[in-house]
C-alpha cells in the first residue's frame, strides 16, 4: 500500500496575521508546490483567514484548525464549530493534541466526539495521541497508545478511519529536542496500526496515514519518514520558519 506522505505544521499560539502573510510569501519561494506530498498548515485561529488569503487558492497547501467544538452552535463562549471552519475553507482539525489533553483536561471520550463531529462536516481530523515519560518507563506504552486509538476512535467506520490521519506524538518528545529514535518511533507506529487492524480491519489500517511528531527537524525527518509505518510528521518548533518547514516537506518525498 503507497501513502501519500502529510507533513503538517502546527504553529500552535505562534503567528499572528502579519506574520503569517510573510511566513507564506517565503514558502511560495521555496517552490514545494510540485513536491508529491500533502502540505498542511495549522494556525490559530485568528490567523487562519490571513493564510487563506495569502495562498490566494493556491490548492497545494492546506489549512487546518488547532482544534473544534463538538457542539453545533450556541452559548459555548471561545469555542469554534466545524460550520465556521467549513466557512473559511479549512479542511483538516488537529484534535487531542497532548497540549489540549493536558491543559485542557480533554478524554479520549471528549475527543472521540470532537472526530465525529469533524467528520460528519467533511474536515479530515488529525488526532493525536502518544504516552507520557513516565507512561513510557513504566512499561504502559502499549496499553496507553491502545485505549487512544480504541476510546478515540470509537463508533468510526472502518471507511472513516481509513480517511483520518493519526499523529503519534511522545508527550516527551515534543518541544524539548528529544526526538524519539527512528526505531523507537517504527516500533509505536507499527504497533498503533495493528490495533487499527484489530479494531477495523487490515484494509482501513494499511491506508490510514501515521504522522510522527516530536522535535522533527531538517536534520531528523527523512531518517524518521524513511520508515515503514511513518508516512509524515506534525511539525511544531521547526515548522514557524519556512525555509525548515520547506526542508522537512523535501526530506518526505
Ligand atoms: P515540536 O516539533 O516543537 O516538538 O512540536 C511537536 C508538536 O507538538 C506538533 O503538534
Amino acid at each position: 500500500m503507497s501513502r501519500t506522505p502529510i507533513i503538517a505544521a502546527n504553529w500552535k499560539m505562534n503567528i499572528g496575521p502579519a506574520e503569517a502573510k510573510e511566513f507564506i510569501a517565503a514558502l511560495k519561494n521555496e517552490n514545494v508546490c510540485d513536491i508529491c506530498v500533502d502540505k498542511v498548515i495549522v494556525p490559530p485561529f485568528v490567523t487562519i483567514p490571513a493564510v487563506m488569503d495569502a495562498l490566494n487558492g493556491c490548492q497545494c497547501i492546506g489549512v487546518g484548525a488547532q482544534d473544534v467544538s463538538d457542539r453545533d452552535n450556541g452559548a459555548f463562549t471561545g469555542e469554534i464549530s466545524t460550520t465556521m471552519l467549513n466557512e473559511l475553507g479549512c479542511k483538516y482539525v488537529v484534535l487531542g493534541h497532548s497540549e489540549r489533553r493536558q491543559y485542557h483536561g480533554e478524554t479520549n471520550a471528549y475527543i472521540n466526539k470532537k472526530i465525529k463531529k469533524a467528520l460528519s462536516a467533511g474536515i479530515i481530523p488529525i488526532y493525536c495521541i502518544g504516552e507520557t515519560l513516565e507512561q513510557r518507563e513504566g512499561g504502559q506504552l502499549e496499553s496507553v497508545l491502545k485505549s487512544q486509538v480504541v476510546e478515540g476512535l470509537a463508533d468510526l467506520t472502518p471507511e472513516q478511519v481509513a480517511g483520518i490521519v493519526i499523529a503519534y506524538e511522545p508527550v516527551w518528545a515534543i518541544g524539548t529536542g528529544k526526538t524519539a529514535s527512528a526505531a523507537d518511533a517504527q516500533a509505536a507506529h507499527a504497533y498503533i496500526r495493528s490495533v487499527l487492524a484489530e479494531t477495523v480491519g487490515a484494509e482501513a489500517a494499511d491506508k490510514v496515514r501515521l504522522q510522527y511528531g516530536g522535535s522533527v527537524k531538517p536534520a531528523n525527518a527523512a531518517e524518521l519518514m524513511s520508515q515503514p509505518d511513518i508516512d509524515g510528521a506534525l511539525v511544531g518548533g521547526a515548522a514557524l520558519k519556512a525555509d525548515s518547514f520547506a526542508a522537512i516537506i523535501k526530506a518526505a518525498k
